[in-house]
């Protein structure tokens, strides 16, 4: 039970740190919570602070989930590591260092994904290419890719993956409330590359 717990714990701080947050702070004396949507992950890093961070923040954004996903192995505990990540996307979203502002749950929750299950992982990152080269559109491609995972979870016949894929897709969904507003406004922002912006 105390290990369940430490993990838990542990997996909480590690979504907590926010990269996109601090590179903008440290190295571009900016705050992207106050600039471009305000969202501290990669989408946001990229638009603020450009490509070199925007890429970083990605990479540290995603692992930290991997990392927390892998605390059961570490641990030698057999509770699903979908679980422990869910506490790591929980700290990235409400994180104690911001007064627990956040992102919104993508790239940890996909760490999270690559740790419990690479080829699922690839799956979901192939559907997201898909629908951000068809769309330009960041948040409606981590929409689309969430929903791809809780049906590829049906069909791998994985009750527990359907269940926090569910979770996540919902919760994913909430966190992009302001976007789903601006999509249906038109007034979404666009990435400067896919067919939105060759027809
Ligand atoms: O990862 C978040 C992305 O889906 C949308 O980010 O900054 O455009 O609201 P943003």
């Amino acid at each position: 039970m105390f290990v369940t717990i430490l993990m838990f714990i542990i997996a909480y701080f590690l979504g907590s740190l926010i990269p996109g947050y601090w590179i903008g702070k440290i190295f571009y004396h900016k705050n992207i919570l106050d600039e471009g949507s305000g969202n501290i992950g990669t989408t946001n890093s990229f638009r603020v602070l450009g490509p070199t961070a925007g890429s970083i923040t990605l990479v540290l954004d995603l692992l930290k989930g991997t990392a927390a996903g892998c605390l059961p192995l570490l641990f030698n505990s057999n509770i699903n590591p979908m679980l422990v990540g869910l506490a790591a996307i929980l700290g990235h979203t409400f994180s104690i260092w911001i007064k627990f502002k956040g992102g919104k749950a993508v790239a940890t929750s996909a760490g999270v994904l690559l740790a419990y299950n690479p080829p699922f992982f690839i799956f979901v990152i192939a559907v997201f290419i898909v629908v951000l080269l068809l769309t330009s559109m960041v948040s409606a491609s981590s929409m689309v890719a969430f929903s791809s995972a809780v049906l590829f979870s049906f069909f791998y016949h994985d009750w527990i993956l359907l269940v926090v894929s569910i979770i996540l897709t919902t919760f994913v969904f909430y966190r992009h409330r302001t976007n789903i507003l601006r999509i249906k406004n038109g007034t979404e922002s666009t990435i400067p590359f896919g067919l939105y912006h060759t027809i």
